[in-house]
Parts: C-alpha cells; structure tokens; sequence
C-alpha cells in the first residue's frame, strides 16, 4: 500500500510513525513533509494548499490513501479533489471543513441545535459592531470568522481594547478576509480540554482527552501560540463530563451536521472549556489538533491505518480503539521569538538514540546537515505511568535536543499535576 500524508508539521511527523507500525503499509510520501519527517517517508516538495499538484501526483503515483491533516486544504476542498480522482482519503470534505473554516458556521451550528457554547453575535458592519460593543460585557472575546492561523481570536479586556480588535479585523483587514465577519461572544471561565474524536458521520469515538498550553510564555503569560505543549489525558475530563460531553456536544454535532447535509468524516476535534455550568464548546477543529496529537497517538494502542480506512468506508463501529491507561507528555522546543519573529537555518542535532520520541515540526537539510526552519521546531514526548513522570522523561528529552535560539516552556503539565492532585 502507498499512502500520501498532506503537511508538513510535528502533528503529520507523529501521524506517519504511527501509520508505519502497519505493515501492509509499504511506501509513506509526505507533502511537503520536511527534514526531519524525511526519516520516516518520502518528502515531495509540494506545498499543502497546491490542490491541482497534490492530486495530479497521487494519481500519478497511484497512491493507495491519503490522509489531509492540516485546516487550509480541507477547507480548500482538497478531500474532495482526490475523492473525485479515485482516492480514497482520511479528512472531511470542504462542505464539512466548514465547522472549523467558519466560526460564523460553527456558532449558527450550535444555536440551531441547542449545542451548548458561550452566548454571541455575528457582525458584517464594523458601525453595528461597535455599537454593540458600547454596551456589551466585558471582558469580550472578538474571532474573526474564517482561518487566521490561530491568532484571529482576541480577548479583550476592556471596551477600548474591545473597539480597537473590531477596527483590526474589519476596518485593518489585518487577517485579510476572514475578518469580513466576525462574532464577538461572551467570556466563559474554567479549565480547557481538547478532545479529538474518530467519526465516520455515524459512530464518533473520543481519543484519549489532552490539555494544550497556547501561550508563548510559562504561567499562560505572552502571545499566544499554535501550542507549546500538551498533556493526555487532561485530569479535568472526568468520566461524568465525558459522559455529558457526549450526550450534549459530540453527538448532537455529528446529527447537526448530518442534518445540514454536511456529513463529517475524519478526525473530529472539539476545544472545551469546563465552565461551572458545564462542558461548552470553545472552538471545533476539523482535523488532528497540533501539539495534541503528539501526546494522542503515542497512547493509541489500535492501529491507526485500520481505523482511518473504517472511517472512509463508514465502518468506524466495527473497529477496535483502545488507548493506553499511560499518560503522555509532549514540550515543544521553538526559535527564540515565536510567534513573531525568529531566525532560522541553525543546525539542529538529535541524538540517534532520542530520535522516536522526537517530533519534528520546522526542520529542513541544507547542505546534508538537519537545520531549523520554522517556529516550532520538534516536539520532545515521553510516555510513562504517572503525568509527573511523561513530564520528567520529556523535558529530559528536551535536554537533549540542540539548537541554536531555541527556547520552551518549563512549565507543561505543572496545571494537570496541580488537579490530579486535588488543587
Ligand atoms: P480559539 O482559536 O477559538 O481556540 O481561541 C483561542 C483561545 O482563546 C482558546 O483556547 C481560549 O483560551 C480563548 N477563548 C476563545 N473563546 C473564548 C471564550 N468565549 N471565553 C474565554 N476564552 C476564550
Ligand atoms: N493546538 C490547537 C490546534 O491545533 O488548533
């Protein structure tokens, strides 16, 4: 079997060690993939959003499956160019991408089918919008409605920080136009979990839950970022909320989009927020999440290939997904000045010994030596039987990974340490 596997980050790095433990699986192209990725399959410089080359290449290799992992080209449609030429692929169609391609989507979505999430408006006038926002509470929380790379979200603390995120996104254009409509909803407290899910638009099946560390910065201090860190399972997801969670959030999503003629299949992914009235939903992926997936799929005993074929061919229920009872850990080591600005092009070394614990998002090979090339560079995970020892074992681990300018949190998993014991 030859699979293809679209981007090029720590998330698809730990998508493709895991599909290589099936061993029908005999050749793993990633596009573009990157220097570190190329350890583990084939890289082919085609870029992620480059539909009409990612299709004319699978057809043209006859690629047996392909898995789209990042938001861009599932919300370009690149599921279903290749469904079109023949191939079967893990991901849902642009239709579906929607609930994440669109925020103003995602809340109409939850309103019309009683899914429960913080209280919001949609603007398409900047004037309506200020308005608005003269009377509204704060603080408030301003998304602009299509993909920003994660940073069309601000919160805005006061009225005057309030007005002046709406002139960004509207007047500004600062995330071009995805700021054309925004929302600006209410701010919710309480602990957040990430919960990604197997669905073939029948059966849904959670992962293992995980709890994400966005910002830039220890303590939640600084910018915020595609993820610093993460932990699973997340203490605060309890069996009671899991329950509730899937009674009030996961199916009624699946029906939801069901409903609309939006039937989504692949990996599911809903950020919670446990407010004292409740799991609500803060946002929905439609894809893996990045870092979660480095602490998930490590903990995923079945495999992986079997259950992404279940999930094309709407047999998900047949299946077998078990996950570990272990916990896991993943630290991200990043180039000084992520998210903003950052050198690159620094040689970075992983030790041999390391190297299947090591994620690796931004790396490229110049001149035959493995260099940094992005933000976040690797991502360091450990898997032991206690959360304080995946967290010892992975920042042991990122003792061990050397660059230049790099830098990392030094408190991940310190918050889920703090509720597992009680506090
Ligand atoms: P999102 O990109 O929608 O996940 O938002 C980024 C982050 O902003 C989330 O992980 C939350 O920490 C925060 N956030 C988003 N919406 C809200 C809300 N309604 N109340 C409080 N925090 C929020
Ligand atoms: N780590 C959050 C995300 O993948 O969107």
């Amino acid at each position: 079997m030859k699979v293809m596997v679209v981007g090029s980050g720590g998330r698809e790095h730990a998508v493709i060690r895991k599909l290589k433990e099936n061993p029908e699986i005999t050749q793993i192209y990633a596009l573009p993939g990157n220097g570190g990725i190329a350890a583990d399959a084939e890289c082919v410089p085609i870029g992620a959003k480059d539909i009409a080359s990612i299709v004319t290449f699978a057809v043209s290799n006859e690629i047996d499956y392909a898995v789209v992992t990042p938001d861009d080209p599932l919300v370009l449609g690149c599921v279903d160019a290749l469904e079109d030429a023949g191939i079967p692929c893990f991901g849902p169609r642009s239709e579906a991408a929607i609930i994440e391609g669109s925020k103003v989507f995602a809340k109409n979505l939850m309103k019309k089918y009683g899914i429960p999430t913080a209280k919001y408006e949609v603007f398409t006038e900047m004037e309506d919008a200020l308005r608005y926002l003269e009377t509204a509470p704060v603080p408030a929380v301003i998304k602009a409605d299509g993909l920003a790379l994660g940073k069309g979200v601000i919160i805005a603390q006061t009225r005057e920080e309030a007005f002046a995120a709406v002139r960004e996104m509207m007047q500004e254009k600062k995330f071009g136009h995805s700021g054309d409509q925004i929302v600006i909803e209410e701010f919710l407290e309480g602990p957040e979990v990430s919960v990604l899910s197997f669905t073939d638009g029948k059966t849904i099946i959670p992962m293992v839950s995980s709890m994400d560390h966005k910002r830039a910065g220890d303590h939640d201090t600084g910018l915020n970022t595609g993820g610093m860190g993460t932990v699973a399972p997340n203490p605060y997801y309890t069996p009671d909320i899991a329950a509730r969670c899937m009674q009030e959030i996961f199916l009624p999503t699946v029906n939801a989009m069901n409903a609309e003629g939006r039937t989504f299949k692949g990996c599911l992914y809903f950020g919670l927020m446990i407010t004292k009235d409740g799991p609500r939903v803060i946002e929905y992926n439609c894809r893996f999440g990045d870092p979660e997936t480095q602490v998930v799929l490590p903990l995923l005993k079945s495999d992986l290939f079997t259950i992404m074929c279940a999930v094309t061919e709407g047999r998900l229920s047949e299946v077998d997904v078990r996950f570990s009872e272990k916990h896991a850990c993943c630290v991200i080591l990043a180039s000084a000045g992520y998210p903003e600005h950052y050198e690159k092009g620094f040689p970075l070394e992983i030790p041999e010994h390391i190297r299947e614990h090591v994620f690796v998002a931004g790396a490229a090979v110049k001149d035959g030596v493995l260099v940094t090339n992005g933000g976040r560079v690797a991502g360091c995970t450990a898997v032991a039987g206690t959360l304080a020892d995946a967290i010892r074992d992975a920042y042991a681990l990122v003792g061990q990974v050397r660059f230049e300018n790099a830098y990392c949190r030094k408190d991940i998993g310190q918050r889920a340490l703090l509720a597992v014991k009680g506090e």
